[in-house]
């Protein structure tokens, strides 16, 4: 089929239109910046509590105080030490033998992140409702002890996962399905299956907490528990959004029903005309002494057997 131009311009507009998701529920794109912003900043006071470091030793540091709230701690280790031995108990962590560390380091300091009530702050994750704070743990060469902007380093568990055994956990009413989240560098979460009540594991570096669905928390609403103004007008706007969406790929349907209409009736029009032009001509045509009536679509001229005979 053939497709004039402007038919194919007004299909693709129309097909753009209709893959373009109305509205975006997406969180900002700021969070992953603003978190890893949070990593350096951390990095940077967890290496502040080395005063006369001694390898193996946990020591806590303490956060600037507007942010008040987040634990962190550090702990230097040697690489060789770190992967033969791993480190029994570190905080929540658990880290099994065979964890490698890329790219390859002679010292390493394991930074340990506890957010506490930050954790959604820095980690939002609409839907869903944290029950644990949430738990970091990097890697950063040892090498300058007063060097800032350390980029981190990438673990892998090569034998058995690193366990994150979560204390005081938030109690929930009724029974709902927990799931551990996983947070890479970048941001983005990844959801698991608990290893135990309060046990998630990891093969990486990375954040980590146990959430729940929040409308499994919150159902059945309750008098008075009302969404806040934000969530309510941002749900107003995604029923407008939606009204208006809707409302313009009505018409745009409108539209192409009228323009594929038209388009089939001028193509009708034009064949009646064509027919009606050679119906005339066919009128005109004789055959023999009688005037035939022709059917359209025949090339040859009709003739009379008898012609054949004479
Ligand atoms: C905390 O204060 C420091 C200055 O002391 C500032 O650079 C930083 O942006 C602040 N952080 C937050 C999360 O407000
Ligand atoms: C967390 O709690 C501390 C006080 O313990 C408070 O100063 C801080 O503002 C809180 N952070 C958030 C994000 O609410
Ligand atoms: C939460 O659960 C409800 C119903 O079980 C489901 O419709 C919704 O998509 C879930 N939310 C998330 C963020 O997974
Ligand atoms: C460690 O880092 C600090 C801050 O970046 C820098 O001033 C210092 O020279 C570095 N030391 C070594 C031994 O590289």
């Amino acid at each position: 089929m053939k497709l004039n131009p402007q038919f194919s311009l007004f299909l693709s507009l129309f097909l753009i239109v209709l893959s373009t998701p109305l509205c975006d529920s997406q969180p900002p794109e700021s969070s992953p910046t603003l978190a890893r912003e949070l990593d350096a900043v951390l990095q940077d006071y967890a290496f502040r509590a080395f005063v006369h470091p001694k390898t193996g030793i946990t020591y806590d540091g303490s956060v600037p105080s507007n942010l008040t709230g987040i634990q962190i701690a550090a702990l230097r280790l040697r690489s060789g030490s770190f992967r033969k031995r791993g480190v029994t108990r570190y905080k929540e962590f658990q880290v099994p033998p065979g964890v490698i560390i890329q790219p390859y380091v002679e010292r390493i300091v394991l930074v340990y992140h506890n957010l506490g009530n930050w954790s959604s702050f820095y980690y939002p994750l609409p839907g869903f409702t944290y029950l644990a704070p949430v738990l970091g743990l990097l890697a950063y060469d040892a090498s300058n002890l007063s060097a800032t902007d350390v980029p981190e380093l990438d673990f892998v568990a090569s034998d058995s996962p690193l366990l994150i055994k979560f204390t005081n956990l938030s109690p929930v009413s009724g029974a709902v399905m927990a799931q551990c989240v996983w947070f890479d560098l970048d941001g983005v979460p990844e959801f698991r299956d608990l290893v135990s009540r309060n046990t998630c594991s990891t093969y990486r570096r990375g954040h980590f907490s146990i959430v729940v669905n929040s409308t499994e928390i919150l159902s059945p609403p309750g008098p008075g528990v009302f969404p806040s103004e934000h969530k309510k007008s941002s749900r107003v706007w995604k029923i407008v959004g939606g009204v208006i969406g809707g409302f313009v790929v009505l018409v745009l349907v409108a539209l192409l029903v009228v323009w594929i209409s038209r388009c089939k009736r001028s193509r009708k029009v034009a064949e009646m005309e064509r027919r009606a032009e050679v119906g005339e001509a066919l009128q005109m045509a004789r055959v023999g002494d009688t005037q035939a009536p022709v059917a359209l679509g025949i090339r040859t001229q009709p003739r009379l057997e008898d012609e054949y005979v004479a």
